[in-house]
C-alpha cells in the first residue's frame, strides 16, 4: 500500500487526472543489492563496491568511511556506534560504543563547570568507528580492505562538493569550534564554504591511509591516536595513548521479539532502544492500535502513550558489563499488562515514575542500511553524540571528536541534551560505555531478513523505528510511505508529546489537546529503511526530514 497513492485519491481525487501517481515519492527500487543512507555521496560510493563484487559488508565498510568525509557532524573516525548483522549465521549484534577514559569515574562531571560533558575536551570518550568498521570486515568482508578506502581517500584528498546540509550543520556549530575545527571545515579566516564549493581535508586523508594501511595499529596506537591524545589533553581530558590501546568492540545477541508475524531483531544495552521498543511493539499490538483510523487522533493518542510507558524504564539501564539491567522485568507480560491497563483512548493519564522497590528481577548520529536480496542485511548507527560531537577536532588529522560522554548520568536527577534523566546505572566509570538510544533494528520473515532500519536522534531514534516498524508490518505501507508518514515522540520525562513540525491536520491536534497532552512541535528522528517485498524486489527509502539517498544495483 502507498500511503501517498491513498492520500492523493481520497483528498485530491479531481486533480489526478492532471498528475500522473507517479509524481509522489516512491521507493527506490534494487534486484540485487540496496543502500539507504544519509547522502548520495553514500549511496554512489556503495553502488561502486557493490558493482565491483563487494558483499553488504564491504558496501557497508565503503559507506561509513565515505561518511566519515562528506558528513563528519555525525560520522567520524572520532566517534561510535552499532550494528545489526545477518550474514551467514545468526543475527548478532556489534557494539562498538565509545569509551569513558580510564581515568574517568562518577564525580568526573562534578566539578566540572556546566556544559563540560557537552563541548570541550571532557565531553570525548575513546572512539570506536575505525575499530567497529574493522571488526566487521574481518569477520564478514569478501573484498580487500584497502579497497574500501578508494573513494573516501579520493573524497577526502581531491575534496567533495559541500552540500546544504553540510553547510547549515557546520555552519550552525561554528561557535563551538576550536581553531584545530575552524581550520579543517572553514576557508582561509574562519570564512565559511558555501554549497557546491569543494572541501579538501589534507589531515583527515593522511588519517585514513595510515587506518587504509596499517589497519586498526595506525589509529589506535599510532600517530593519530596520539594527535587526539595530546588536542583534548590541552582542554584537560583524562584520555590516555594507553585508552586507545585498551579499545575493544564487543558482540552481543541481539533482543528479539515477534510482531505481526515478524521477528523482529533490536539492539541489546548499552542501547536502550531494544528494550524500548520491544515493549512499545507488545502494547501496540495488544492494544490493537491497528484498528484506529489511520493517521487520526486515536492512533496518535496511544503511540504517545505507550511510548512514555515503554520509555519509563529507560533510566534503569545502561552498559551490562557493569550494571544488571532488568530486561527480563520490563519486557515480562506481568509489567507491560499493567502499563498497557493504564491506558486510556479518551484522555492522556501520566504515569508516575519507576521506583525501585517496584522491579521484580533479582538482581547527532547517523543511520544506514545495506541489504540483498538473499538475505545479508546490515543495519548500523553510528553517532558522535551532538553535531559536530564536542567541537573538538584533533590537530593535525582534523578528526572530529564525539561528546558521547554527555550520554551518561554526569549529574544525577540533571536532563542531557536531549532531555533525558538518566539513572544510576549509567554513572561515568572507566572503560564503561554510556547507555545509548541507536536502535540498529532487522526484520526476518519465515527466516530471511526482510527489513533494515535506523535513525538517527537521540531518543527520538526509538519513537522513529518504532512508527516505522508499526507502519510497515501493522499498516501495510511501503517503506517511503511510513518513513515519511507524521510521527509523534513521548520519551515519559517531560511529559510532552513531541509532534512533527507542520505535519500535523489541526483537527488531530485540537482532539489530541482534548485529551490533556501537552504538545511540542519539533524535529523527528531521520529514518533509513530498506525492505525485500514478496515479489524479491528490495525497496528502500531515506527520510525527507534531512537529506539522504537510497540506490542500489
Ligand atoms: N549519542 C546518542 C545516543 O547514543 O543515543
Amino acid at each position: 500500500m502507498n500511503f501517498h497513492r491513498i492520500i492523493t485519491s481520497s483528498l485530491l481525487a479531481p486533480c489526478l487526472v492532471l498528475f500522473s501517481l507517479r509524481a509522489h515519492a516512491v521507493p527506490a527500487e534494487g534486484h540485487k543489492i540496496m543502500i539507504s543512507a544519509p547522502n548520495h555521496y553514500a549511496v554512489e560510493v556503495g553502488q561502486r563496491i557493490a558493482q565491483q563484487g563487494g558483499n553488504v559488508i564491504d558496501v557497508a565498510v565503503a559507506v561509513g568511511l565515505s561518511l566519515a568525509v562528506t558528513a563528519p557532524y555525525y560520522a567520524s573516525l572520532g566517534g561510535g556506534g552499532f550494528a545489526l548483522v545477518k550474514m551467514n549465521g545468526p543475527v548478532e549484534a556489534l557494539d562498538f560504543r565509545e569509551v569513558a577514559p580510564r581515568g574517568a569515574n562518577k564525580e568526573y562531571f562534578q566539578n566540572l563547570p556546566a556544559g563540560s560533558s557537552m563541548n570541550g575536551a571532557h565531553a570525548v570518550a575513546v572512539p570506536g568507528f575505525p575499530a567497529g568498521l574493522f571488526e566487521l570486515h574481518q569477520k564478514y568482508g569478501k573484498m580487500k580492505w584497502e579497497l574500501l578506502f578508494t573513494d573516501a581517500v579520493a573524497m577526502a584528498d581531491k575534496g567533495f562538493a559541500v552540500t546544504g546540509g553540510w553547510v547549515n550543520a557546520t555552519e550552525n556549530e561554528k561557535d563551538r569550534f576550536d581553531p584545530a575545527g575552524l581550520a579543517a571545515f572553514f576557508k582561509k579566516d574562519a570564512v565559511s564554504y558555501k554549497p557546491g564549493e569543494v572541501l579538501k581535508q589534507p589531515g583527515l586523508t593522511k588519517a585514513l591511509m595510515l587506518l587504509q594501511r596499517q589497519k586498526l595499529k595506525g589509529f589506535y596506537q599510532g600517530e593519530v591516536a596520539k594527535d587526539i591524545v595530546d588536542s583534548v589533553a590541552a582542554g584537560g581530558s583524562k584520555i590516555t595513548l594507553e585508552d586507545f590501546k585498551a579499545y575493544k568492540v564487543r558482540w552481543l545477541k541481539p533482543l528479539t521479539t515477534e510482531y505481526e508475524g515478524h521477528k523482529i531483531y533490536l539492539m541489546p544495552p548499552p542501547s536502550s532502544g531494544g528494550v524500548v521498543i520491544l515493549s512499545a511493539l507488545n502494547m501496540l499490538e495488544k492494544l490493537d492500535v491497528k484498528s484506529k483510523p489511520l493517521l487520526g487522533a486515536d492512533e496518535y493518542h496511544l503511540i504517545g502513550e505507550i511510548e512514555a510507558r515503554a520509555f519509563r524504564g529507560r533510566v534503569l539501564l545502561g552498559d551490562p558489563d557493569f550494571h544488571k539491567n532488568p530486561i527480563q522485568f520490563l519486557t515480562s507480560q506481568d509489567y507491560l499488562e499493567s502499563m498497557r491497563k493504564s491506558v486510556n483512548l479518551k484522555k492522556t493519564v501520566a504515569v508516575k515514575a519507576i521506583a525501585e522497590d517496584e522491579i521484580k528481577e533479582s538482581a547527532e548520529t547517523t543511520h544506514f542500511s545495506v541489504m540483498d536480496t538473499e538475505g545479508h542485511a546490515i543495519a548500523l548507527t553510528v553517532t558522535l553524540n551532538g553535531t559536530y560531537g564536542s567541537g573538538v577536532v584533533s590537530h593535525k588529522f582534523g578528526v572530529a571528536l564525539n561528546n558521547e560522554m554527555d550520554d551518561f548520568t554526569t549529574k544525577p536527577g540533571e536532563p542531557n541534551m536531549y532531555r533525558l534523566t538518566q539513572g544510576a546505572g549509567n554513572m561515568v566509570e572507566p572503560g564503561k560505555r554510556p547507555l545509548s538510544s541507536m536502535s540498529p533494528t532487522l526484520v526476518e520473515k519465515s527466516g530471511k531478513v526482510v527489513m533494515s532500519l535506523g535513525a538517527p536522534g537521540g531518543p527520538r531514534i526509538i519513537s522513529g523505528v518504532l512508527q516505522v516498524l508499526y507502519r510497515t508490518l501493522a499498516r501495510g505501507m511501503d517503506v517511503d510511505s511510513a518513513v515519511q508518514a507524521p510521527r509523534v515522540h513521548h520519551q515519559f520525562s517531560p511529559n510532552i508529546l513531541f509532534i512533527d513540525r507542520q505535519k500535523f491536520a489541526p483537527e488531530v491536534l485540537t482532539e489530541l489537546r482534548n485529551r490533556g497532552h501537552k504538545i511540542d512541535e519539533g524535529w523527528m528522528g531521520k529514518v533509513y529503511a530498506i525492505r525485500l517485498r514478496n515479489d524479491g524486489v528490495l525497496e528502500a527509502a531515506f527520510d525527507s526530514r534531512g537529506e539522504g539517498g537510497a540506490g542500489g544495483i
